[in-house]
Formats: C-alpha cells, sequence, structure tokens
C-alpha cells in the first residue's frame, strides 16, 4: 500500500504577476524518499517554502494527512510535522553552534533559567550523528560553508517530523562526507517518514530516491519511480531537449609561468599546528589546476591566503605574473595584479542581494567602465546581456533583485561577475554548487574558453566528476599539505581519494 502524506492539488504561485509556479499537482508518500528535479529557477525551492508554511499567498490545495491545511508559517508547519532545510544558510554568525542549534526553541529548566547543560547534551548527540566533531561553543562565523550546512541539518532534527524538506542539503559538504546524511535519511524512511530531496547530483538522486519528480519551468513534467528511469532520461526531461556531447581542448598548456609558490606555510590562527604545510607549485597561463581534498584539507585556506585574505603567511615565496611578491597582503592588491578569487559562500562575500543584476555584474568592473563616461550606461548593459545569454542566468530582466533569483541562479551571477574583470588568473572554490547539469557544461565551456585565451585557473571542487571534466592537473591536499600531484589523465577516483585520505 502507497499511503499518501501529503498532496499538492494544482498549486499556482506569482511573484508580482510572474508565474513561478503554474497549476503543480504531485504526491508525497509515507516512507519514501522523493526526488524534487529540475533546472536552476524551474521551481522547486519556491514550492516547498510553500510546503513548509514559508509563503502562504498561493492558489491550488496542500493536502496534509488527508486534510487541506493552510500554514500560518513556518513554525506552524514545523509544529505539525513538516520541516524544511532550506538551500540557503540561515544560521546567526555570531551565536554559537549550540546557541544557532537550539534559536527559538531554547530548553528551560523548571526554574525558568535557560538549561545549557542539556542544550549542550543533546546539540553534542545530534553533531555526533552527523559525525560532526565541532566545539559547541565556536561562533558560527568561525565555520565553513559545509559545516555550517551540517548544523541546519542538526537544528533541523532537532524536532520530530514527519516530512523532512531537504532543498540542497549538500551541496558543501564534500563527496566522502555525505554518509552520515544517508544514515539519518534511511532512519527516516524506515519510521515511515517522508522525504522530500532536492538536489543536481544525480549520483545521490539514483542512491536514495525512491521516487522522482521533475519540474520544468514551474510545471510538473513527469513523477514516477527511480527505477523505471536513467539519467540521461531525467536529464532530458528536466531540459526538454538533449545535452550535446562536449570536446576536451587540451592544446591551451602555455610555457609561461604565471603563479609560483614555494613553501607555503601558514600557522593556525588560535592553536598549535599549521593550517598550510611547506606546499609548493605552478601554475602556467591558460592551465586548469584542480585542487581537491575533504573538509578540512586546507583548499579554502589556500585560495584565501593567496588572494591577501589571511595578511602575511608564516613562510615561503610567491610570484605572481613574472612579479616576486612576497604574497599579496589585501584583496585588492591581489585583483590589481590581475588575481581574482570566486568565493564559497555566495551570500556572504560574492552578492549584493539587494541589488539588482545588472548592478552585481558591474561592480567589479565599475572604475573601467567609469573611464568611459557615457557610454557606461550602454557597455554595461551589453555586458550584463552578454553573461545572462551565456550563461543562461534565469531572470526576469536585468532590474530584478538578485536576492530574488533561485539559488543557482544567483551563483551564476557569482561567477560572471567575476569573469568580468578580465583576470589573468581566476581562483573558483567550489564554482558550480547549486547549478544544475545543463548550466554547469555552460560554466565548463566558459571556463575552457577562457583558459584558452591564457587566463590560468585553479579550481577547488569537492565533485571529483567536475574536476575530471574540466582540469588538466588535480593537486589533492590533506591536513594543510599537498600529498599527491597528478596529471589528470594519469588520475583515477580512487588514488585520489587515497591521497585525500589522512594516515591513520
Ligand atoms: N521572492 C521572489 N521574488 C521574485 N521572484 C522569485 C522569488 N523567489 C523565486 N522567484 C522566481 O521564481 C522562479 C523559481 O525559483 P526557485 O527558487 O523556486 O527555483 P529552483 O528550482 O529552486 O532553482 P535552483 O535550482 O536554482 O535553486 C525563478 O524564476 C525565480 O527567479
Ligand atoms: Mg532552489
Amino acid at each position: 500500500m502507497r499511503s499518501i502524506m501529503v498532496s499538492l492539488k494544482n498549486i499556482t504561485k506569482q511573484f508580482n504577476g510572474v508565474y513561478a509556479l503554474r497549476d503543480v499537482s504531485m504526491e508525497f508518500p509515507a516512507g519514501k524518499v522523493i526526488a524534487l528535479i529540475g533546472e536552476n529557477g524551474a521551481g522547486k525551492s519556491t514550492l516547498m517554502n510553500i510546503l513548509s508554511g514559508v509563503y502562504g499567498d498561493y492558489e491550488g490545495d496542500l493536502v496534509y494527512k488527508d486534510q487541506v491545511m493552510h500554514f500560518q508559517g513556518p513554525r506552524d508547519a514545523q509544529d505539525q510535522g513538516i520541516t524544511i532545510i532550506h538551500q540557503e544558510l540561515n544560521l546567526i554568525p555570531y551565536l554559537s553552534v549550540v546557541e544557532n542549534i537550539f534559536l527559538g526553541r531554547e530548553l528551560m529548566t523548571p526554574w525558568g533559567a535557560l538549561d545549557t547543560a542539556q542544550m549542550k547534551r543533546v546539540a553534542k548527540e545530534l553533531l555526533s550523528r552527523l559525525k560532526l566533531d565541532l566545539h559547541l561553543d565556536t561562533p558560527v562565523s568561525q565555520l565553513k560553508v559545509g559545516e555550517c550546512q551540517l548544523i541546519e541539518i542538526a537544528k533541523a532534527l532537532l524536532v520530530e517530523s514527519n516530512v523532512v524538506i531537504m532543498d540542497e542539503p549538500t551541496s558543501a559538504i564534500s563527496e566522502s562526507e555525505v554518509n552520515a546524511l544517508y544514515d539519518i535519511i534511511a532512519d527516516l524512511k524506515a519510521s515511515g517518514k517522508t522525504v522530500v530531496y532536492i538536489s543536481h547530483k544525480m549520483k545521490e538522486l539514483f542512491a536514495l530516491a525512491d521516487e522522482y519528480v521533475v519540474l520544468r519551468d514551474g510545471q510538473v513534467v513527469k513523477q514516477g519511480l527511480m527505477g523505471e528511469v536513467d539519467e540521461q532520461q531525467l536529464v532530458n526531461m528536466m531540459v526538454g531537449r538533449d545535452l550535446a556531447a562536449r570536446v576536451r581542448c587540451p592544446d591551451r598548456i602555455t610555457e609561461t609561468t604565471v603563479i609560483r609558490v614555494d613553501k607555503l606555510s601558514l600557522a593556525h590562527p588560535d592553536k598549535e599546528g599549521m593550517l598550510l604545510d611547506n606546499l609548493s607549485f605552478d601554475l602556467v597561463k591558460g592551465e586548469i589546476l584542480g585542487v581537491f581534498g575533504l573538509m578540512g584539507a586546507g583548499r579554502t585556506e589556500l585560495l584565501e591566503t593567496l588572494f591577501g585574505l589571511r595578511g602575511k603567511p608564516l613562510s615561503g615565496s610567491f610570484s605572481f605574473d613574472q612579479h616576486e611578491i612576497s604574497f599579496f597582503s589585501s584583496p585588492n592588491q591581489a585583483l590589481r595584479y590581475g588575481l581574482a578569487l570566486v568565493p564559497e559562500d555566495r551570500k556572504g562575500d560574492g552578492l549584493v542581494l539587494g541589488m539588482n543584476v545588472r548592478s552585481n555584474l558591474s561592480l567589479s568592473v565599475l572604475s573601467s567602465l567609469e573611464n568611459l563616461g557615457v557610454l557606461a550606461d550602454v557597455q554595461e548593459k551589453e555586458l550584463c546581456q552578454q553573461y545572462v545569454e551565456r550563461l543562461r542566468i534565469k531572470t526576469a530582466s536585468d532590474q530584478q533583485f538578485v536576492g530574488n533569483l533561485s539559488g543557482g541562479n544567483q551563483q551564476k551571477v557569482v561567477l560572471a561577475k567575476y569573469l568580468a574583470t578580465n583576470p589573468k588568473v581566476l581562483m573558483l572554490d567550489e564554482p558550480t554548487r547549486g547549478i544544475d547539469v545543463y548550466a554547469k557544461q555552460e560554466i565548463y565551456d566558459l571556463i575552457r574558453e577562457q583558459a584558452g585565451l591564457g587566463l590560468g585557473v585553479i579550481v577547488v571542487s569537492s565533485e571529483l566528476p567536475e574536476l575530471f571534466a574540466i582540469t588538466d592537473r588535480i593537486l589533492v591536499m590533506c591536513d594543510g599539505r599537498i600529498t599527491k600531484q597528478f596529471k589528470t589523465d594519469e588520475a583515477t577516483e580512487e588514488t585520489i581519494l587515497q591521497a585525500a585520505l589522512p594516515d591513520k
């Protein structure tokens, strides 16, 4: 028997006259994992925001346990048993790990004081279920994006729910670290709960889901059993067309060194030991260099150090584009020399959410546009048009607030913004986090095309298929050290993972 936990009937949702969902109907059975699939901007998050009480203004019916519901807000939905883990991180940076987990649900002693001891016990238990080894009093501002994502999950697990919605829960955690989450999902399933799982990672969907629903442009394409489709069929349903095959063009590599790092070491800011330990490598013009490592390996720290965000490193030498520089001391200096970094956390460092698409794009090229005087406006518009088309940024117009774009489309704006600065070397930290399969190809093409014109690229990614698809060489890091360097053609998933695992 397939017993239905939730059914959505003829749901329609508009934002200022633009349809995000049109007459959408689907069913979520109990004890199953349902994959909600679709391109960036297809309407996945909007639909789940309706189900979890975030949006109350919609047409159609939401039937939960055989009753038509209209939730008064997310808290109401949660009290009735529907919990969502949002795609965007919503933690309060200056509060600690335990304070964030219990925010709004603080435990009290019978005397009306905060029951800190009990909260810490529960939090510790939750974190250990997620195999997350963190100090409970650390402010979350000091944590990595991946760790924050796991805390969001812990927070959702705090309340007993019948329906758990996960909107790209693993976009920032490495492939090899999602196993704890898989176990939790298996538990939820076994106890008859419904899990709605949104992800662009096909491998995960096939490993986890029992059923799928595909959305395209705000409408349902199909609902069915996962066992009855393959990846290609799903992708075709998502995009409504065939993906063109891509070719590799390895002739970009030049002999001109653009970055040389020699024996770079960086001490840990607040405890014993090294964040980066004796790293040496080169990058030539036109080369795409991948950096792989598990969470905490030092990948982001490496990029940040090169970009001048970490103050002067402890030791080592650095040259950029034939200039001996004893490392950049600020991002401004790095950008002036032609080194750009596309950060991992788009909300924190990448975008101004309250500004429109066009202003965000031109922000980083403002000074060069200013010199053009009256022409600037036209130029700005053209520049924007070019990237919106190329990266298939789904936006009503270039005047739309970036905060109103879907998650994946925000990420595309960040990428476009940095590409537009015309750097000599572009460093990318998880560039396609949350980006759909089709748009990924576009981004890979764009990166390759720029490399063909002499751009050097360093890309950090937790997705091995991504590194195999675009890089020429791969550095593997573990515990702040480079453990191995491979030519991409000579590496395999196994040899890379082997090098990424710490010695036990
Ligand atoms: N608050 C808002 N105001 C205006 N438009 C919005 C708002 N939220 C979403 N939209 C629009 O609704 C459409 C669907 O967005 P949604 O976030 O649901 O997509 P998604 O399928 O979750 O995509 P992604 O994979 O990129 O996260 C998009 O065109 C988006 O721009
Ligand atoms: Mg979304």
